[in-house]
């Protein structure tokens, strides 16, 4: 097999076998990485232009009920310091977003059953009463249908649900307790009642190898989502990961370009979690085929509180520092910031299609 050759299938047919993708990760070298990441920036080009959209992040709790092995907020980590936001203080993380002009606020944090649809319906309503134009995007777990369609109904735009990895031996490994059947079901439960959807994984967690890897894709590729959020796992110490090796820049720039190929209109951030491993992760990200950023809103004081692993950036920065740290970056790097409610390409074509419809 050459993989320049499977690189350029990818680029002209978005999608390769499984065992392609295997040989891509088991045998990629420098010049056919480059290559890669090349293609991927052309395809990113071709759908997104040059640029980057923001999206103003407010994590408003850090408690939660899951026992995810890698993250620093499960319910079995005493150390963690747990707190929650109150409606009016969300409501000034958002006032600071609104005046940076951002578009989309992302409200994310554990799964807090404090966070009643009742309390998430008042937030999302009055989040919309004030800013109609802005999209909102949950990020807060898996709920049921009925959960989700309320939330949906009550103004909510988006949601992010990571599926962490694709292998269910792998995934359930890392989630005791949890269902990784259930975890998909939501995303397609999300994804019937009308959310633009965010799927996603780690790059790096014990015991994953390249097929593993290849099965995110594959799964990605079927799901269609109109995001994916990937990032290395990187252990955090309080954590029964804390001794594991995490994921690396390298490997993450390679999964982020063969997504934008297979899925190259989706919205692919250069997430934290990259920015934390190497201080030029998030721009590495953006040159591999990511166009998404998500600075942070949250309110100072409660920033390392919400500690998911170890080393995460920006947690001693006001929303003012993060967002011209950000831009200066993304300018730095030849892109454009985009301050608008950036709806995924995907989105736009299912609303045309609608309109033909009537
Ligand atoms: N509770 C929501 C959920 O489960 O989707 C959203 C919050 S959760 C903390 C957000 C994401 O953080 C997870 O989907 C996971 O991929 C990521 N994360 C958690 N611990 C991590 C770690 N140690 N390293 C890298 N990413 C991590
Ligand atoms: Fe709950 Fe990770 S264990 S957000």
């Amino acid at each position: 097999m050459d993989i320049k050759h499977i690189i350029n299938k990818l680029y002209y047919e978005n999608n390769a076998t499984k065992e392609e993708l295997i040989y891509v990760l088991d045998k990629i070298n420098e010049d056919e990485k480059d290559y890669l990441i090349k293609k991927s920036d052309k395809l990113r080009t071709r759908y997104y232009d040059n640029k980057v959209y923001m999206r103003g992040l407010i994590e408003f709790t850090n408690y939660c009920v899951r026992n995810c092995k890698y993250c620093g907020i499960r319910s079995d980590n005493s150390k963690a310091d747990r707190y929650r936001l109150s409606l009016e203080e969300i409501l000034e993380c958002a006032a600071i977003g609104n005046r940076f002009g951002y578009k989309t606020f992302v409200l994310q944090g554990g799964e807090d059953p404090y966070f009643t649809d009742e309390r998430m319906v008042k937030i999302i309503q009055a989040i919309k009463e004030k800013y109609p134009e802005n999209a909102i995007t949950l990020s807060i777990g898996e709920r049921s249908y009925e959960s989700y369609k309320r939330m949906f109904e009550a103004g909510a735009d988006r949601y992010l649900l990571r599926h962490e990895t694709a292998t269910k031996k792998l995934y359930e490994s890392l989630h005791p307790n949890a269902s990784y059947e259930n975890r998909v079901q939501c995303l397609y439960n999300l994804k019937e009642i009308g959310y633009e959807v965010g799927a996603g994984f780690m790059i790096g967690l014990p015991n994953q190898s390249n097929e593993d890897l290849v099965n995110d894709l594959l799964f990605i590729k079927k799901l269609n989502p109109h995001m994916c959020g990937i990032g290395p796992f990187i252990p955090q110490k309080d954590t029964p990961l804390r001794n594991e090796v995490g994921g690396t820049v390298e490997k993450t720039m390679i999964m982020l370009a063969l997504l934008r190929l297979m899925v190259p209109k989706a919205m692919l951030p250069a997430t934290t979690a990259l920015g934390s491993i190497d201080p030029l992760g998030r721009e590495k990200g953006l040159k591999a085929g990511a166009n998404v950023v998500m600075p942070n809103l949250s309110p100072k004081q409660v920033r390392d509180k919400y500690a998911l692993y170890d080393g995460k950036i920006c947690t001693g920065d006001e929303a003012a520092e993060c967002r011209n740290c950000i831009e200066r970056r993304i300018n730095l790097s030849g892109y454009k910031v985009e301050i608008g409610r950036g709806d995924s390409v995907i989105k736009k074509e299912q609303m045309k299609v609608g309109d033909n419809d009537e």
